[in-house]
């Protein structure tokens, strides 16, 4: 379970990371804060590419700045959107690597938590890491 004070803390820095999303293409910007076990902050926004298969989601950003920095295990996700926009297949599986228990709260523009669960819930049946080593398969 997360305090209301680090809900309020991980929105707020989504919210202040979505300034800097580049999204010329859709319009769509979104901010992301990865809470990480060790107690820090990694924020990430979307970053868009006239190529458009090669930009790439907030939520992504966050983990793959978070991961190059040596972290691998997460508390909670806070992404704010204009609507509070669910996380893409993509960003659930990058995020299902790391774990199932993380949290992810969906939070609009005004910093209004829309929704909040945990990763297993947004991707059940997640193809994990495990799966690559049938020998020590847990389910
Ligand atoms: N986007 C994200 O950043 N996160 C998501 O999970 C949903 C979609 C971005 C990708 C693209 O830059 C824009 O929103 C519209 O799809």
């Amino acid at each position: 379970m997360l305090s209301d004070e680090v809900r309020q803390k991980l929105i707020q820095a989504a919210q202040e990371a979505r300034q800097w999303a580049y999204a010329p293409y859709s319009g769509y910007t979104v901010g992301a804060a990865l809470l990480t076990a060790s107690g820090k902050v990694y924020d990430g926004v979307n970053v868009e590419n006239a190529a458009y298969p090669t930009g790439i989601c907030a939520e992504r950003v966050a983990v793959f700045k978070a991961v190059s920095e040596g972290e691998r295990e997460f508390d909670a996700i806070a992404v704010v959107t204009v609507n509070g926009g669910s996380p893409c297949g993509s960003c659930r599986q990058v995020l299902a690597e790391f774990g199932l228990d993380t949290i992810v709260l969906l939070a609009n523009a005004d910093g209004q938590l829309i929704h909040e669960m945990t990763v297993a819930d947004l991707l059940p049946g997640a193809f994990r890491p495990q799966d690559l080593r049938p020998g020590d398969a847990t389910r």
